[in-house]
């Protein structure tokens, strides 16, 4: 697939035909990254009980799609093609049938076990074992980002190969995530856990990018209290090497977790109202990977016939050219 002068060209069977003014590549596309991309899809999923007795809270519908599919999505835009998907042992053949092993979206895609929810920085350290001396883009499994300039700020955050850089978002109340506070010149000071009395609104994101030195900085750490290796300590390491970068995602970018019912339901029907004014479906990897060119349009068919609904048709016109990006 080549993008010329403004028209698609596909090398492929009948797709080796020129259309005018079809969208290859998003604004702001990344380069490709060696980085591998990490999404943590283990946990309990305590907090949904009873829904998620039977199903991993990583397999909920979020209206359209499963709630993996807007992590993935994130790292897709964010350019990576080598990712790591942390599972339950009890959801790896489920999670293997959503996405084999990545190859139909143009990517690789390994899953690695967690029997046990020992914490974030355990689970990253697992998804490490795997692809050792790597630098990483890890994401939570059940994190949601969406808003105008977001792959930007996704390359800006992976533009610094030295040392770690997380994503904040202001929000009204932060006593449900790591909270950042900053110094007078801004730079980063203090990381709090879910504090009862937080004294900034800045949550930390579920997006963490990290160079090679992660994982031996992961290696050291003692659980907390709770019995978890948090991601908090592991940040902390970097803040104590005042190698921290911290990029405020602006009022344009809608952020939340969608790991109680309230923030799942607010998350599915924000989907729903952006995708029923605009057309342009949220968050669907197999569009992401044909805009940033991991697949061609002979593919992105092949994907969209998998499934025989609005889904799979919208897939198919965005092969087609359609909708068209102003
Ligand atoms: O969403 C952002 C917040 O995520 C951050 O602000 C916090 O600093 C961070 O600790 C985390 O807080 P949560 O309370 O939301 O973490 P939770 O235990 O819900 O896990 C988040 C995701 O990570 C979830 O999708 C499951 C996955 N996970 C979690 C644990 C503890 C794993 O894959 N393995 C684990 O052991």
């Amino acid at each position: 697939m080549a993008n010329v002068g403004g028209e698609v060209t596909s090398q492929s069977g009948d797709d080796a035909v020129r259309r005018p003014h079809a969208i290859e590549r998003p604004h702001h596309a990344t380069a490709e990254s060696t980085r591998v991309g990490i999404v943590l899809a283990g946990g309990k999923g305590t907090r949904l009980l009873p829904t998620t007795a039977a199903v991993s809270k990583h397999l909920l519908p979020v209206y359209d799609k499963p709630m993996l599919h807007y992590a993935l999505s994130t790292l897709l835009l964010a350019g990576l093609r080598d990712l790591v998907i942390v599972v339950h042992p009890r959801d790896r053949a489920a999670v293997r049938r959503l996405y084999g092993d990545g190859s139909r979206l143009g990517i690789s895609i390994a899953l690695v076990e967690q029997a046990r929810a020992n914490g974030i920085a355990d689970g990253f350290l697992a998804a490490m074992a795997e692809r050792p001396g790597r630098s990483s883009v890890m994401i939570l499994g059940d994190n949601f980002f969406f808003g105008h300039g977001l792959q930007a700020q996704l390359a800006e955050a992976l533009a610094d190969e030295a040392g770690g850089t997380i994503l904040t978002c202001r929000v009204k109340d932060p006593r449900s995530y790591g909270v950042l506070t900053l110094d007078a010149r801004g730079n980063p000071l203090r990381i709090d856990e879910k504090p009862a009395r937080p004294d900034s609104d800045l949550a930390i994101t579920g997006l963490y990018v990290l160079d090679a030195s992660a994982a031996e900085k992961g290696a050291v750490l003692q659980p907390s209290e709770r019995g978890e290796l948090e991601v908090t300590d592991l940040l902390r390491a970097y803040l104590a090497e005042s190698r921290l970068r911290a990029l405020p995602l602006g009022r344009g970018t809608f952020w939340t977790d969608m790991g109680t019912e309230a923030r799942l339901l607010q998350a599915a029907n924000f989907v729903q109202s952006i995708q029923a004014r605009q057309g342009w479906r949220i968050c669907c990897p197999e569009e992401i990977a044909f805009r940033k060119g991991f697949i061609d349009a002979a593919a992105l068919r092949r994907l969209a016939r998998r499934s025989p609904n609005p889904y799979g048709r919208y897939l198919a016109e965005v092969a087609d050219g359609r909708p068209v990006d102003s």
